[in-house]
């Protein structure tokens, strides 16, 4: 895989393509706090490399080295965007299977390399839900639905362990056709807030549905301070993907993200 800057395409915005040019002097440095959660026991041993590699997930190692640094490097770009105050993205792919929850899981793996930093990655793809599968958690608790539905169940349980530090997952629960009522309701805005404000160095990142074919990414963004918008490379058309950004609020816009699919 890949990652393009969109500065390489001139077919979108100019606001776009000034978001992913290198800020220089900026650094990954983060607020930390009291409240940090960071060192807090990540409940399970962390995983090996491969295991990770399973996961389709960056690690340290040499041999993901390009992808690692791509996804740290959108990690900087975010920071420089959010200033000092932890903030929510949210991640669409601009057409079905073109690897939004790939590099949605990336993304807040990316944070959790900061050891001031925690990251929460929110399934918010309530038809096909996939994080859950690929991170090998059992959702046995429930998810972000049947906590919508049933607060009193409490927040802690839908927040699962990942077997990455300081990276935690909050699967999609029981399977809906129509995540916008919930996404548009004042609970769902509530929780966000509550989950984004408890901890000033979590991170937290929404993994949405594709653009084309449902309201959801546009309805989620309302709830984002970021989006981040991902480009099958060779799948989705220059033409495709400046319809696809055309969705979003571009004051909230921080860039694509060329992936290549294999
Ligand atoms: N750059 C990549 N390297 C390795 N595997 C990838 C990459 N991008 C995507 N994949 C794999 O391709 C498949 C589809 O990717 P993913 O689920 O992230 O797409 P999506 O856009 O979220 O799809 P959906 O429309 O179902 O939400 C997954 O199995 C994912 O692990
Ligand atoms: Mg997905």
């Amino acid at each position: 895989m890949t990652m393009k800057s969109t500065e390489s395409d001139s077919m979108l915005s100019h606001h776009t393509e000034d978001i992913f040019k290198p800020h220089a002097g900026v650094t990954a440095a983060g607020t930390s706090s009291s409240h940090s959660i960071a060192r807090m026991d990540d409940g399970i041993n962390a995983l090996a490399p491969l295991q990770l590699e399973q996961r389709r997930l960056i690690h340290r190692e040499e041999s993901v080295r390009q992808q690692s640094d791509a996804f740290r490097e959108i990690r900087t770009r975010l920071l420089a965007m959010g200033g000092l105050q932890n903030f929510v993205t949210l991640v669409v792919s601009v057409s079905p299977r073109s690897g939004g929850s790939f590099v949605a899981r990336n993304m807040a793996a990316a944070f959790a390399f900061d050891e001031a930093k925690t990251s929460l990655l929110i399934d918010c793809n309530l038809r096909y839900p996939s994080q859950h599968k690929a991170l090998g958690v059992d959702p046995a608790k429930g998810g972000l639905i049947d906590f919508l539905e049933h607060p009193v169940l409490g927040i802690a349980h839908i927040l699962y362990h990942t077997g990455v530090p300081r990276l935690r997952l909050i699967p999609a629960g029981t399977a809906r056709e129509n995540g916008g009522e919930y996404f548009s309701s004042f609970r769902m805005r509530a929780v966000l807030d509550s989950l984004r404000c408890r901890y000033v160095d979590r991170y937290l990142f929404l993994d949405g549905p594709a653009i084309k074919g449902s309201p959801d990414a546009r309805i989620l963004s309302e709830l984002a301070d970021f989006v981040v918008v991902v480009a099958g490379y060779g799948r989705d058309t220059p033409a495709a993907i400046s319809q696809a950004v055309a969705n979003f609020d571009p004051g909230k816009l921080a860039g694509v993200v060329f992936n290549h699919v294999p």
